[in-house]
This record gives structure tokens, C-alpha cells and sequence, in this order.
């Protein structure tokens, strides 16, 4: 396989596709475009045949993993199979080509879409509202954020309710997202069994609490057991209680955020309601909020009067808009064909089957990896390298040797409370065959670690390239052609 750019195999007059000729008259440029804006000299485009095109692309496509093409056990992400046909639904024409700036006229097919989803998310989360406004988990979370700074403002108790509570094991994007809408952030501790520790959280709440933000499960893959204490504990301090729903297809149709406690929570759409993560492309992060939060909704929100669905921008109190028009309209679209199509039992099935899949990994595996915390777990499972460390090697060898085998490495150095975390997620998709598949590959590398201990650190030696500086790349990184 060449290394060569796409400009790199340009070859001038060289054509890709031969087009009939106009049958429509032809109108001089400088007649339809100000000649200011005609380019004088020609654009620096490829110039290649289609096999030439196709191949390029195809080989391109084969140096990446995705999870079209082998398991992919990515802790906390759900790389999960999403079923095409939702791909389908997103992509009919009156979805797929509807102009953000059509008058709600005739864009009420789009608006029923969007009132149904919030309807059916409400419903999933035991909340009163939900915003479909924000376009990734952790724009979710900045909006429930600042829904919470809001809600103490109108009570006049904002600049004393300037603190946010997080678990010390929480995903990064938590602290963030507080520390975004203008919160301190305070660690509350796990206990050795992983959980939040009731009797800390009632040290530090207070009435400088604005509220508290909660993985559930938790990114060890834990339920929360003492979640009602939990939400007690601030609710009588005069908090507020934030779900981080990145984890809901362990909770989908089995438990409901809104009856844990949780005044408001997001949804990552892009994991558990089918529409592929990663890779940058778009996602939606809906956050959904109890009555008491519901004037400060980012707008427009899609109501309905009278059978007509309209945008409602009119909400004085609201933090105002996230996202310009409808949000990642595409991904809503997946997520209510992929609720409408399993029904409310084919949800709690989902949860069922990541849970499952998850605690047959850890009975499997936990003779040769040492388990972050030895008790069932929720939709993922944590390991710690520690015995593998002892004879030199680390979770990202691990990791970097699971590639020889065809599988995508799980997420390796998160939750940063584990030493030598490796955090795998089969998600519900993945068959048996599949999961022995990937057990018999990581006993092997434990063996391996064991014998041959070069052949790790070595790791990946079957990929299109090996181990790479991954600072100098994210700190230099060379994006731009530069023709020679
Ligand atoms: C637990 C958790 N919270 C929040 C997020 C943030 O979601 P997003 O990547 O959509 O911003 C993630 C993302 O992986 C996550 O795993």
C-alpha cells in the first residue's frame, strides 16, 4: 500500500468522471458571479480516474479500526453495533434534505419527530422536559450546568451556591462543564468499594452546594446503591442533583433518573440510541430536566397548539440558545427509530444484554487480570494490570497487542482512581462467539506478558503503523498539504 496523499497522485487533464454535456444554455461566469469573486487561476483539487479515486479511499478505510469491522470494547464510549436501518430513516429525502431555515409550515413532519423524541426521552428519564439543543454529551451537561446557576439566580442564591460536588472518579468533562458555568469544583471520595461515600458527601454539602454531578452507573461500572441517601443528603442541603446519562444503556427501561432523585440529566444519543461515536462526526447530548428547571431550557423548544407543532422561542428565563436551528437533527432521527423500532421491552433488553455481556467478561477474565473492584458490575468492567505490571508490562502493551489479534483495545488509564486501568465495555451487541473471541485473545496476551515480554512492548506488529509519538502528534500535528 502507497503512503501517498490523494494531491500526490494528481495527474494533471486526469478525470474521474465524464459528464453528458449541458442541456441547458450556457451563461458567461462574470454574468451570474461578480468577477471578484472568479478565481484567476485554477483551484489546486486532485486530478485523478475513478478507479484511482476509489482505491485511494478504500485503502484508507481499511488502516482504520471501526466497529463495522471487529469488536471494538471501548470503556465508556459504547461503540456499539447500530442497526442501518436507522442509517435508512435518517437519510430519507424529507429528512435528509430539509432546509433549516423552511418555515415550520412545512416542516411539521421534522417537528413531530422531535416532539415525540422529547416525549419518549422524557418518559425514558422520569423527567418533565428535555432540550434536544445540545450536540454532544458534554454540552448536555454544560447546559444542565447552567441551568442550575439559573435556578439559584432566581432564588437569589447564587453567589453563595457556587460549588458543584464530584466523585473523584467521574469522567473529565464533569469538572469541566462545572468549572465552564462558573462553579468550584469539590472532590467527593469513592470508598474502597468504588461508590460515592455517603458520609464525606454529608461533610462537604452545604449551603454552598449548587449541586452535584453523578456518573450511573459510575465509570468503574458500579450502580450507585446508596443513590437515594445520595440525593437526600443534597436535596436537604439545597442542591441540585445532575445525572451524567453518558452510561443509560445499563438503565434504559429498568431504572429511571428522575425517580433516583435527579433534577436534571443528559442523554449521549450518539451511544445508547444509535447513531455511531467517534470519529468526530455529529452527536446529541438532549438534556432533560424535573418541572423545576423547565423555564430555564435552552430555546427554542417544540411545542404544540391546536395539532401544529411551532418553535417556542418566547422563554425569558431560559439560558438562551446552544446550537444553531434543531441541533444534530440526523442523529434525533436515529434515536426515535431506534426507540420506536425496540419498544419498551426491546429498551430494557439492551440494558439487559450489556449487563450481562459485562459481568461474563469479568467471571472470565478475572482469574488472569485483577478486577478493579471483584463484585457485579453494570454495562462495563474494570480491570487493573497491576500482576501484568509486575513482570513489566503496562495496560497500554496490553492494549497495543490486542491489535495483533484484530480487536480494538479497551480504554486504558481511565477511571484515574484504578492503577493501570483497563475499562472494557462489550456492550450489548456483541454475540458469545464474539466475547470468547476477545477472552481468549487477552488470556493469551496475560501468558504472553508472562513469556515473552519484548513481544508486548513491541505490540501492535501487525498494524499499518506501530506505535506512535501520540504528544508530538496531538502537540505538532501536520494537517495541511504543503505541494512541494
Ligand atoms: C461518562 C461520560 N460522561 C460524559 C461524556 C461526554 O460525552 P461527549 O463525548 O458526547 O461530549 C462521556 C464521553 O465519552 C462519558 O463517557
Amino acid at each position: 500500500m502507497d503512503n501517498l496523499l490523494i494531491f500526490e497522485k494528481s495527474s494533471p487533464g486526469r478525470q474521474g468522471y465524464s459528464l453528458p454535456g449541458a442541456d441547458v444554455p450556457l451563461y458567461p461566469m462574470d454574468e451570474l458571479i461578480p468577477p471578484e469573486f472568479i478565481r484567476s487561476a485554477p483551484s489546486m483539487l486532485p486530478e485523478l480516474s475513478e478507479p484511482e479515486v476509489v482505491r485511494h479511499f478504500i485503502n484508507l478505510s481499511r488502516r482504520n479500526f471501526s466497529v463495522d469491522g471487529n469488536f471494538y470494547p471501548l470503556g465508556s464510549c459504547t461503540m456499539k453495533y447500530n442497526p442501518k436501518v436507522n442509517e435508512e430513516a435518517a437519510g430519507i429525502p424529507g429528512f435528509d434534505m430539509i432546509h433549516p431555515l423552511q418555515p415550520v409550515e412545512n416542516s411539521q413532519g421534522a417537528l413531530k419527530i422531535m416532539h415525540e423524541l422529547e416525549l419518549m426521552l422524557c418518559e425514558i428519564g422520569g423527567m418533565e422536559r428535555v432540550s434536544l439543543q445540545p450536540a454532544a454529551g458534554a454540552q448536555g451537561e454544560l447546559a444542565g450546568m447552567l441551568m442550575v446557576r439559573a435556578y439559584h439566580e432566581a432564588g437569589g442564591e447564587a453567589d453563595v451556591r457556587d460549588k458543584v460536588i464530584i466523585p473523584d472518579s467521574a469522567h473529565g468533562t464533569n469538572p469541566a462543564s462545572a468549572r465552564l458555568a462558573g462553579f468550584h469544583v469539590v472532590e467527593v471520595k469513592s470508598t474502597p468499594e468504588g461508590l460515592v461515600d455517603p458520609a464525606h458527601l454529608r461533610e462537604i454539602a452545604g449551603p454552598d452546594t449548587a449541586g452535584f454531578m453523578l456518573t450511573v452507573p459510575n465509570t468503574l461500572g458500579l450502580f450507585e446503591k446508596d443513590i437515594l441517601e445520595i440525593s437526600g443528603i443534597i436535596h436537604d442541603a439545597g442542591g441540585l442533583m445532575y445525572m451524567d446519562g453518558a452510561n443509560l444503556n445499563a438503565l434504559v427501561g429498568l431504572v429511571r433518573p428522575g425517580d433516583m432523585g435527579f433534577d436534571v440529566v443528559h442523554f449521549n444519543l450518539h451511544k445508547t440510541f444509535s447513531t455511531p461515536h467517534g470519529g468526530g462526526g455529529p452527536g446529541a447530548g438532549p438534556v432533560g430536566v424535573k418541572a423545576l428547571l423547565a423555564p430555564y431550557l435552552p430555546t427554542p423548544t417544540v411545542e404544540i397548539e391546536g395539532g401544529r407543532y411551532f418553535l417556542d422561542y418566547d422563554k425569558p428565563l431560559s439560558i438562551g440558545r446552544l446550537q444553531a436551528f434543531g441541533g444534530s437533527f440526523g442523529v434525533l432521527v436515529r434515536a426515535w427509530a431506534y426507540i420506536r423500532t425496540m419498544g419498551a421491552e426491546g429498551l430494557s433488553e439492551v440494558s439487559e444484554n450489556a449487563i450481562i455481556n459485562a459481568n461474563y467478561l469479568l467471571a472470565r477474565l478475572k482469574g488472569h487480570y485483577q478486577p478493579a473492584h471483584d463484585r457485579f458490575c453494570m454495562h462495563e468492567c474494570v480491570f487493573s494490570a497491576r500482576r501484568q505490571k509486575e513482570r513489566g508490562i503496562h495496560a497500554m502493551d496490553i492494549a497495543k497487542r490486542l491489535l495483533d489479534y484484530g480487536f480494538h483495545a479497551p480504554t486504558v488509564y481511565f477511571p484515574l482512581v484504578v492503577e493501570e486501568a483497563i475499562m472494557i465495555e462489550p456492550t450489548e451487541t456483541e454475540s458469545r462467539e464474539t466475547l470468547n473471541a476477545f477472552i481468549d485473545a487477552m488470556i493469551k496476551i496475560d501468558d504472553e506478558s508472562a513469556a515473552d515480554q519484548e513481544l508486548l512492548k513491541n505490540a501492535p506488529h501487525t498494524t499499518y503503523l506501530s506505535r506512535l509519538d501520540e504528544a508530538e502528534a496531538a502537540r505538532h500535528p501536520v494537517i495541511r498539504y504543503i505541494p512541494s
